[in-house]
């Protein structure tokens, strides 16, 4: 039986994931949770080679290439990082797992959404996140953010459009999973942002 918790954080580039998850694992320290924080793609040695080639902006890699090695990256990262973590009693909090390849290979790429429920039930079984907070800002925003970052990843070059799929996949998996997924407005100011992950993992905390 796994113990601790699994948090995954999800959101279009730019919606500001990597601010929040420092005050997650801030938030989790205080009450003296033992956090392991990691990443998708990545985590691994393998899973961070297959993420510099993913992200490789000169490589040309077809839609089902990608959905393969985003679960070939994932198949390592559960075994060797996110399952024994979670079984010694640690919160794991990853940015970015499942919903992404969903919202991108799916949404983005337009990839037949059965194919990846195979490769999830392939690579996971039923393993789910305990929570996801999903950040969801519009797509101007999110790209503005993205171009005053410097130089720009393969997903990061993509046109308005692609994101426009992705958010609207990540909106529709929120939807299908209102349980699990947790929609934070993510275009407030940081301060209301930092309060609503706050309560929402409050509730987490409370109720088990
Ligand atoms: P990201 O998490 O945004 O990292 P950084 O903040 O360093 O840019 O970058 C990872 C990229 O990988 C992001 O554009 C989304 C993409 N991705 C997928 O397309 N599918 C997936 O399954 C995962 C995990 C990520």
């Amino acid at each position: 039986m796994k113990q601790g918790k699994f948090i995954t954080l999800e959101g279009i580039d730019g919606a500001g994931k990597s601010t929040q998850l420092a005050w997650i694992v801030e938030l989790l320290q205080r009450v003296g949770i033992p956090t392991v924080v990691t990443r998708e793609p990545g985590g691994t040695a393998l899973g961070e080679k297959l993420r510099d080639m993913l992200l490789d902006g000169s490589l040309m890699i077809y839609p089902e290439t990608e959905a393969l090695l985003m679960f070939a990256a994932r198949r390592e990262h559960l075994g060797r990082v996110i399952l024994p973590a979670l079984k010694e009693g640690q919160w794991v909090i990853s940015d970015r797992f499942t919903d992404a390849s969903f919202a991108y290979q799916g949404g983005g790429r337009e990839l037949d959404a059965g194919k990846l429920d195979i490769l999830e039930h392939w690579v996971q079984g039923d393993l789910q996140p305990d929570l996801t907070l999903y950040f969801d800002v519009p797509v101007e925003v999110g790209r503005q953010r993205v171009s005053q970052g410097g130089s720009m990843d393969r997903f990061e070059q993509e046109q308005a459009g692609f994101f426009q799929r992705v958010r609207a996949a990540y909106l529709n998996r929120a939807k299908q999973f209102p349980d699990r997924i947790k929609l934070i407005d993510s275009s407030q100011s940081l301060a209301e942002v930092k309060a609503a992950v706050e309560r929402t993992l409050q509730c987490v905390l409370n109720h088990g």
